[in-house]
């Protein structure tokens, strides 16, 4: 562990020292986007040693820094360019713990682990690293991508997710390839890489004819796990944990369960969502209980749904009347999906 927490620093000194060289390069040729880049980049790498107060300090100053002679040509550093640049997509996230409704066991474990990130640097000073490759499952629509892009948000680190379909390349043995270097991009550029659908990679099933190289894929992202010390957050999500093998679970940091939303958490979804028009708790409620079996997704859509009729109506307050009908259609399209999906 301690061997661990050394290269880490080293690996962290060597990146500050090649960003701050890219600074004084871009200052002295009078490149505002360079610099801006570059001052970004430090801002990332710290976060990423859990120095998140230097990092939004950082941030803070780049944004106040006048607007540069190379207008237009600003690029967001957190997207990768190159062959990545076609399977990781993503940037800098707002989301916030507050933007997010939980179960008590997921919301606890959730800021836990941002909490051991941002003391990255303390823990490792008694030679142990924060947990940073978590597995997120769950049912679709209760918030396990919304979720990631907190700990982006939260870490001020970007959100870089895999997309599947490049990751799966038509040409036999480049799939373990792109994922090589995926996690190669992690040393090197601090962020939360987000699998998701990650049965798919652990599995590789059904993608091609070819076993051996599906095979092959998953044995290199699972090695590649285990060697892995980079300061970057790995997320793998997926809806279907019982496709996972024993041997997948084993390797990541922590396991976080998603549940369906109970009738708490619904409520806490509709005040969440009509935080700005005011809702009435007891009228919150209400449409919590209209709403039990629905997924978050599907209870944030009906509050959507219910702001629509108000602004279609020329109204300036949103009603009960709004909400009820919103949560009782919501409540319908579940019943039929559930019909058609031969469901009862
Ligand atoms: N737990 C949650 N708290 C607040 N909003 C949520 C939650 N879960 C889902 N949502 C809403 O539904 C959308 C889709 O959810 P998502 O995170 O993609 O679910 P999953 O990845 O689990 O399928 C989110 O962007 C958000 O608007
Ligand atoms: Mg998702």
């Amino acid at each position: 562990m301690l061997r661990v927490a050394s290269s880490q620093g080293i690996l962290l000194a060597t990146m500050r020292a090649d960003i701050i060289r890219q600074l004084i390069e871009a200052h002295a040729g009078g490149n505002d986007a360079g610099f801006r880049k570059a001052a970004l980049q430090l801002a990332a790498a710290e976060s990423a040693a859990g120095h998140t107060r230097i990092a939004e300090d950082l941030r803070r100053q780049v944004a106040t820094l006048p607007s540069g002679r190379s207008r237009g040509s600003v690029v967001d550093i957190a997207q990768p360019r190159g062959d990545l640049a076609e399977i990781l997509e993503g940037g800098h996230r707002d989301e916030r713990l507050r933007d997010i409704v939980l179960s008590e066991g997921a919301k606890s474990e959730l800021t836990r682990v941002i909490k051991e990130n941002r003391s990255r640097a303390s823990l490792e000073r008694h030679g142990i690293q924060p947990r940073r490759k978590l597995l997120f499952h769950g049912v679709p629509g209760c918030g396990k991508t919304l979720a990631a892009a907190v700990l982006a948000g939260e870490m001020g680190l970007p959100l870089l997710t895999v997309r599947l379909a490049s990751l799966f390349s038509r040409f036999l043995g480049a799939t373990a390839n792109h994922v090589r270097s995926i996690f190669s991009e992690m040393g090197q550029r601090p962020a939360v890489y987000l699998f998701d659908e990650f049965d798919s990679i652990a599995q590789a099933r059904g993608q091609s004819n070819d076993v051996g190289e599906l095979r092959r894929v998953a044995t290199a992202f699972l090695q590649l796990m285990d060697t892995d010390e980079s300061p970057s957050l790995i997320v793998a999500a997926t809806n279907h944990p019982e496709l996972l093998d024993r041997a997948v679970f084993r390797r990541f940091d922590a396991v976080v369960p998603f549940e369906a939303p109970r009738e708490a958490q619904l409520t806490q979804l509709v005040q969440l969502r009509l935080k700005v028009q005011g809702i009435d708790p007891q009228v919150a409620r209400a449409a919590a209980r209209l709403g039990l079996g629905l997924s978050y997704a599907d209870a944030a859509r009906a509050c959507d749904d219910a702001i629509r009729s108000m602004v279609l109506d020329h109204r300036e307050r949103l009603t009960e009347d709004d909400l009820i009908r919103a949560f009782e259609a919501a409540r319908r399209r579940g019943d039929e999906q559930s019909e058609f999906h031969g469901r009862p």
